[in-house]
């Protein structure tokens, strides 16, 4: 294993609901990030049912689950995307990876530790809802992206989320995306009326990370298996993530 070098920068991207763009998000602002020469680490931690491998059509041979399983040096579970962007891939069909042993999750972590030194920015893609793993990848993270929509179910949830990580894991910081806006109207509706609640029953203030516009370039590219911000940079999805991504960086 190598030995830790510096601390990075660890990010997780949960939603609460499902469905609401966690993924897609993610892998295209990793390889935004490594466009910037920054080198990251994607986590697909949505350890029973992985996505990041579809979206990016990886053909996977090891994962996480035998890191775990059979102590597996995470070094040699690594996949290498493009200069500067690997991935760390999930299991899918595997419940029993959704529901580790705190000892588990302790190796986990602590194995993950080893690695992420090679990094500037850990990215970790959680699983929907609630449970145990989203947690404590998100109490693992210097910083807890909450992607929602204009949904109002998604806002409860996402609001669910933020609640139980404050009050059980006191975590204060929060950087929200609105994902699916239809113009900077509702984008900035959305974002005012959940900062309100926030600040209303928590005394949260969450920062604006940004927002990513209904796109059908998204679904297409989930679709050929290729992020859009390689297939279709000029896209106005993937120029909102290279302004989340210079955020970021700033
Ligand atoms: N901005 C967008 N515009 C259009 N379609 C989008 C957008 N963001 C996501 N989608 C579509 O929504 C669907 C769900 O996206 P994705 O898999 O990234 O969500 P998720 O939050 O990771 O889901 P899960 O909770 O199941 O892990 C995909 O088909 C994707 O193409
Ligand atoms: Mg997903």
């Amino acid at each position: 294993m190598t030995d830790k070098q510096n601390k990075p920068h660890i990010i997780s991207v949960s939603s609460g609901k499902g469905g609401v763009g966690k993924t897609s998000f993610t892998v295209n602002l990793a390889v935004a990030l490594s466009q910037k020469k920054q080198k990251v680490l994607l986590i697909d931690g949505d350890l029973g049912l992985a996505n990041v491998d579809i979206v990016l059509g990886l053909n996977v041979k090891h994962s996480l689950r035998e890191i775990v399983e059979e102590e597996r040096d995470p070094m040699d579970t690594l996949v290498e995307i493009m200069p500067g962007f690997s991935v760390l891939p999930a299991s899918s069909g595997v419940p029993e990876m959704a529901s580790l042993s705190y000892e588990e999750q302790a190796f986990l972590i602590d194995s993950l530790e080893h690695i992420t030194g090679k990094f500037d920015y850990v990215l970790v893609d959680t699983a929907a809802g609630i449970g145990e793993s989203v947690l404590w990848f998100n109490d693992w993270a210097d910083t807890n992206f909450v992607i929602l929509t204009p949904d109002p179910t998604s806002m409860t949830d996402a609001y669910a989320l933020i609640k139980i990580m404050h009050t059980r894991y006191e975590k204060n910081n929060f950087s929200l995306i609105i994902n699916h806006v239809k113009n900077k109207k509702e984008e900035n509706e959305v974002f005012a009326n959940m900062s309100a609640v926030l600040e209303k029953f928590l005394g949260i203030k969450p920062n604006n990370q940004g927002a990513i516009p209904r796109d059908g370039a998204v679904a297409n590219a989930v679709r050929t298996q290729t992020p859009f911000l390689i297939s279709q940079p000029k896209t106005r999805a993937s120029l909102a993530i290279m302004e989340i991504c210079n955020k970021i960086l700033t």
